[in-house]
C-alpha cells in the first residue's frame, strides 16, 4: 500500500516537471534580417511623414495596417505592387483628404535592396 502511494506521488511529480518544462519561455525568435533592414529605411526616410501608431497623421497618413487596405487600393494591383508603386510614383493614387507633397525622388535615392526591404517591412503591417 505504502509503496502504491510513493510510486503515485513520483508519478505525479514527474508530471508536474514535464508541465514546467513545456511552459518555460520560448525564445524570441530572432527578427527576419530583410525586415529589419526594411523597419531601418522605414525610419530613416519615412518616419518623419507616416506613423506606424493607428489614427496619427504627421504629414502623410499612418500607415498602420498599410497591407491589409494596399489590397484593395487601386484594381489590379497586389498589396505589394501598390506599395511599390506608392514609393516610387506616389502621384498617381493620392490618398483621400491627403496633398501630393511624398517626396518623389525615392527612386532613385534608394537602392533595390533597400526598396525591397521596405516593402517587406510594410507588407507585415496587417
Ligand atoms: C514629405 C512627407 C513624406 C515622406 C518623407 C514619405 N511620405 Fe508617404 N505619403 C505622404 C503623403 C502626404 C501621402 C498621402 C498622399 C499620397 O497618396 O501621395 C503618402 C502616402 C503614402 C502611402 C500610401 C498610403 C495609403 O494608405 O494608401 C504609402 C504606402 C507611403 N506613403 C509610403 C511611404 C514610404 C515607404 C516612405 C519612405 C520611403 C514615404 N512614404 C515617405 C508623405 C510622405
Amino acid at each position: 500500500m505504502n509503496r502504491n502511494i510513493l510510486i503515485l506521488l513520483l508519478a505525479a511529480a514527474l508530471a508536474l516537471s514535464a508541465c514546467s518544462a513545456a511552459a518555460a519561455p520560448q525564445p524570441t525568435p530572432t527578427p527576419d534580417p530583410i525586415i529589419a533592414q526594411g523597419q531601418a529605411v522605414f525610419n530613416a526616410r519615412c518616419a518623419t511623414c507616416h506613423a506606424l501608431v493607428p489614427d496619427t497623421i504627421i504629414i502623410g497618413p499612418s500607415l498602420y495596417g498599410v497591407a491589409t487596405r494596399a489590397e484593395t487600393r487601386v484594381d489590379g494591383l497586389s498589396a505589394e505592387e501598390y506599395i511599390m508603386m506608392s514609393i516610387l510614383r506616389p502621384g498617381d493614387y493620392v490618398v483621400d483628404g491627403f496633398n501630393n507633397v511624398m517626396i518623389t525622388n525615392f527612386a532613385k535615392e534608394l537602392t533595390g535592396e533597400e526598396l525591397d526591404s521596405l516593402v517587406a517591412f510594410l507588407m507585415t503591417l496587417k
